[in-house]
């Protein structure tokens, strides 16, 4: 889940680098380094700790060279500290990866008996020796990398120095993310597109088992047998002002209030003036049985969601599965399954595995991602892309409400293509689709009432999330993201289930969040909020606007816009967002980049 980035052209690179880092830290933030060439020579300077640690040794370094590699750290193999940090050195060669080398012990005790000496706990290290002792047997960059990759098993992506090279590096991809940056007398090798898109819009993506030769006037890409292969630049549309906190205090608040924008991006385009969905490009299969959604996190929140929406409007059967369990448990899939994965990146190692496994038995996979060209989009049958733009905070937001807008479009598409949805309907719920940017406004405008809320709870120790029906997901979901950010403990229910055993935490000293909005649910989640308050728990309630009833019954009340129940959960889930956001301010804990979580998460 680390990130890499390098970069070789006239300019002094350090800076460059710790940049393309910074936007990258969501990645891994537990050490850094930087190497750079100067004379000819790899010089590496890290820190442990966040990016920012490593600043001053960079103010230090005196750098010049035009010619470097930096590496942000999640750790898998050692505890974070400077030796365990990247860049990794051994003899003349300097490399930094993203990954896990699965047969590293192996290697590394054949590497010691021949004398190799380790200076780290890493599964990275073995690489730079490996690739230097290719050197030394007389092979070039290439053929050294390309005997080196062979010998390993598991995921990376690479990028590496030679000593004595002062203008060209090198870059190797199998299953972990890498993408190549181009421009006129400069190239790039990153993980993610942010870390390089305030510098150019062009970026090839290298395939699996692929080496790169990086120098600042040419990419030269080569498959396992050294052959070139040739592949064109795509344009990416991001724009690099959307990957900036924009005077927000942090990526998490930005993105929240992003929404209604986000939402807008990822239905136009796909909604005619006639309020018909618009799936052209998106192929399904002819004739779909079942549906079964896989993905992890927040996505998997939305997939639950996903169920609700599919089956009302399609009458098709729906299974969600966590994609690190269906991956091993053996599914029964067939030709009229529609595999639907989730993933805001695209490169969840749980999910794109999950995804090859359905391929392999012959399933048709539809991916929801919001990384355009990234893993899962490309080794799915058909995709939808969101249009979050970038999500940097590491608690998923924006893209949550992005892909429950793509699954209700593919869920009125279902109902029309199955005939289960009249056309009249279809277009009603279209309608009220395209009304959701504006109450999206309407509740983040009013954001400052979840901020009293949030001041009144912050020492609470564990709360507890109840909802019914689609909001239940919400429920799931507003818990996780207090867990993530704030260290409190949080439980998600429905509603219905408390009396089988949460009914028994509750006191005083437990609030009980509730997303309780006007639809067929109200009255059963009602009576079950009045359990709660015959029992003096403290209620917080999510409640349509106008709600006097509830009015009455709940501690703190926060009232949203009507809509259809269809699409309820993106507006309830607004306010959970920002009572975790806001508690998790006043508690002071990192919110953007909260202790343990990466935000993509390629290892298994
Ligand atoms: C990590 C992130 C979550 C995200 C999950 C799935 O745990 O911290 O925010 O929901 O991965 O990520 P994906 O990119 O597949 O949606």
């Amino acid at each position: 889940m680390c990130g890499i980035v390098g970069y070789t052209g006239s300019k002094n690179c350090s800076s460059i680098l710790f940049e393309g880092l910074s936007k990258l830290e969501y990645r891994g933030y537990d050490s850094a380094g930087i190497t750079v060439i100067e004379n000819s020579k790899a010089i590496t300077i890290k820190a442990q700790g966040k990016l920012s640690n490593l600043k001053p040794e960079l103010d230090k370094s005196g750098f010049t060279g035009t010619c470097g590699i930096g590496h942000t750290r999640w750790a898998t193999h050692g505890k974070p500290s400077v030796e365990n940090a990247h860049p990794h050195t051994s003899g003349r060669v300097t490399v930094v990866h993203n990954g896990i080398i699965e047969n590293y012990v192996e290697l590394k005790s054949h590497l010691i008996s021949t004398g190799r000496i380790f200076s780290s706990e890493t599964d990275t290290e073995i690489i730079a020796h490996l690739i230097d002792i290719g050197l030394s047997k007389g092979k070039t960059p290439l053929e050294a990398i390309a005997a080196c990759t062979v010998s390993l098993k598991g995921t990376w992506a690479l990028g590496i120095l030679i000593d004595g090279y002062s203008d060209t590096l090198w870059a190797a991809r199998n299953q972990s993310p890498l993408i190549l940056g181009t421009s006129s007398g400069e190239n790039f090798i990153a993980s993610d597109i942010p870390a390089i898109m305030s510098l150019t819009n062009s970026v090839i993506f290298p395939e699996d088992n692929e080496i790169i030769e990086v120098s600042p006037d040419k990419i030269s890409i080569f498959n396992e047998q050294l052959e070139e292969i040739r592949r064109t630049p795509q344009t990416i549309l991001w724009n690099p002002v959307t990957a900036e906190k924009g005077g927000y205090k942090h990526f998490m608040l930005k993105e929240i209030s992003e929404q209604p924008r986000a939402l807008s991006d990822t239905i136009a385009g796909r909604i005619t003036s006639e309020d018909l969905i618009y799936f052209d490009g998106i192929e399904l299969p002819l004739n779909i049985k079942r549906v079964l959604i896989i993905a992890c996190g927040t996505s998997y929140y939305a997939g639950l969601i996903g169920k609700y929406m599919i089956e009302n409007t399609a009458r098709i059967p729906v299974e969600v599965d966590f994609a690190s369990e269906f991956r091993y448990r053996n599914p029964v899939l067939d030709a009229n399954t529609l595999i639907i994965s989730i993933s805001q990146s695209g490169e969840t190692a749980d999910t794109l595995a999950a995804v090859k496994e359905a391929r392999k038995s012959g399933a048709f996979t539809l991916s929801i991602s919001n990384v355009i060209n990234s893993q899962i989009p490309r080794v799915s049958s058909s995709s939808f892309y969101t249009h979050a733009g970038p999500e940097i905070g590491v608690a998923s937001t924006k893209a949550f409400t992005c892909q429950l807008g793509a699954l209700f479009m593919t869920a009125v598409h279902l109902g029309i293509k199955t005939g289960s949805l009249e056309q009249k309907e279809a277009i009603r719920l279209v309608g009220e689709l395209r009304t959701i940017p504006s109450k999206m406004h309407s509740i983040i405008d009013q954001g400052a009432q979840i901020k009293v809320i949030a001041r009144r709870y912050m020492s609470s120790t564990g709360f507890l999330y109840i909802a019914r029906g689609l909001n239940y997901p919400i429920a799931l979901e507003g818990a996780l993201k207090l867990k993530e950010i704030s260290y409190i403990h949080a439980e998600g229910y429905p509603a219905g289930e408390m009396k089988h055993g949460p009914i028994a935490l509750i006191d005083e000293n437990l609030p009980v969040v509730s997303i309780v909005p006007k639809n067929g649910y109200y009255q059963k989640v009602v009576s079950n909020l009045e359990e709660v308050r015959a029992r003096g728990g403290k209620i917080i309630a999510i409640a349509t606007r106008g709600d006097s009833e509830i009015a009455d019954i709940a501690t703190d009340l926060f009232q949203i816009p009507d809509t259809d129940p269809l699409l309820e959960p993106l507006l309830t889930v607004i306010p959970v967002q920002l009572l975790a956001y806001y508690i998790s301010d006043f508690k002071g804990t990192d919110v953007d980049q909260p202790r343990n979580l990466a935000k993509s998460v390629t290892v298994e």
